[in-house]
């Protein structure tokens, strides 16, 4: 069996290869066809746990509504959650605001052409300010993520776990010496390791190795290892954490004599999972409707229920938890003082508020339940 290569050597050798295949197979992406670091910046925290294909039309969005770091610096807080709604992982966008308001403030609206400066930002990490140190601005800064360490560790015929922040960090200061100087090449090679690993040295099932730029030189390839490298170590199991949702509404009737639903929504805590975000009221454990009748009249803003009806159950997983969430409909009279509620129409719980995915099995029931908007 061939040893694991001396990374250096073996890194050093994927370069020209690499450039060469990219500069034959690249895509057409927006954050690609026109590098600002504005541009990549933004691509780079959507694409954080979220596929090309879904990013685009949120990008698209997100750039007619904030074209410039300047419009995202004093964009609305309520309009920034509905343009990221869906993106999940909302902490994202509060760092985006945060950090297009620290560029304006310190560095006159213009991004600092400096690795350490950038990742000095918030919600900049090591590999979001590589990504844009090379890729906007053609420094020799690798970007490691798990497309780029399957390359690398397949490649290398490395075993190591990739989870380890030691093994991130080593393998980083080992592509950064590889790094050519030229800056289109620099800019050029971190997004050509990126669409190797997405394209072709692909996880789970079989990688494209026939068709690799980097097929004759890689460790794993000829040691029929591509199944067991990239290794992870197991992770934690997520938490499972059961909830009882409350979709309470109730029903004005307007001067024309129409009647228009509303639907109780509440913000959720300023810190922790979802914080600040907008959701139906909800409790931790199952309830029995006894119990829901009881929560709903404690919470502010209900005075009376009128009935109850059981809503389809949802699941919903967070990184490190699971919700399995069981719903009541509960028609309802506001209480006067309207406590710590808001009574949102079904169009503004749609248009207006930004309600997170983890609702959407909620959200499409009550647009299916009450498909006019009235009783
Ligand atoms: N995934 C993460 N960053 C990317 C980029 N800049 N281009 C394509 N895919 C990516």
């Amino acid at each position: 069996m061939s040893e694991p290569i001396k990374q250096g050597a073996a890194l050093h050798s994927m370069v020209e290869p690499l450039l060469q295949w990219y500069e034959d197979n690249k895509r057409s992406l927006p954050w690609r066809d026109d590098p600002t670091p504005y541009h990549v910046w933004l691509s780079e925290i959507m694409l954080q746990q979220t596929r090309i294909e879904a990013v685009l039309p949120y990008y698209a969005r997100f750039l007619a509504a904030c074209p410039s770091v300047a419009n995202l610096a004093t964009i609305d807080d309520e309009a920034l959650m509905k343009l990221w709604q869906g993106l999940g992982y909302y902490s994202r966008a509060r760092n985006l605001k945060r950090a297009a308001q620290q560029i304006m403030e310190k560095y006159d609206g213009i991004f600092p052409a400096d690795y350490n400066a950038l990742r000095a930002l918030p919600g900049v990490g090591p590999y979001t300010a590589g990504a844009i140190a090379s890729i906007a601005f053609g420094l020799p800064e690798p970007a490691v993520d798990g497309n780029v360490l399957r390359v690398v560790m397949r490649l290398c015929g490395d075993p190591s776990d990739i989870m380890a922040e030691s093994v991130k960090r080593q393998i980083t200061a080992k592509l950064r010496t590889i790094y050519p100087k030229k800056k289109e090449h620099a800019a050029a090679l971190t997004q050509a390791i990126m669409e190797l690993g997405q394209r072709v040295c692909i996880p789970n099932g079989e990688p494209h190795c026939e068709s690799c730029p980097l097929g004759l030189l890689c460790v794993a390839r000829a040691n029929g290892l591509t199944d067991s490298i990239p290794y992870r170590a197991p992770k934690k199991p997520r938490r499972v954490q059961a909830r009882t949702i409350l979709l309470p509404y109730c029903a004005d009737t307007g001067a024309d004599g129409r009647q228009t639903l509303r639907f109780a929504l509440r913000k959720r805590p300023p810190k922790g999972l979802l914080s600040g975000l907008w959701e139906f009221p909800g409790l931790d454990g199952t309830l029995d409707p006894a119990q829901v009748c009881r929560a709903a009249q404690a919470l502010c803003g209900i005075s009376e229920v009128h009935s109850l009806t059981t809503a389809p159950t949802a699941v919903h997983i967070f990184t490190h938890i699971e919700w399995h969430m069981t719903a009541y409909l509960l028609h309802c009279t506001p209480s006067s003082d309207e406590g710590g509620l808001t009574w949102a129409s079904l169009s503004q719980l749609r248009d207006t508020y930004a309600v997170p995915s983890a609702f959407r099995a909620y959200l499409q029931y009550l647009e299916q339940r009450f498909p006019q908007g009235d009783a």
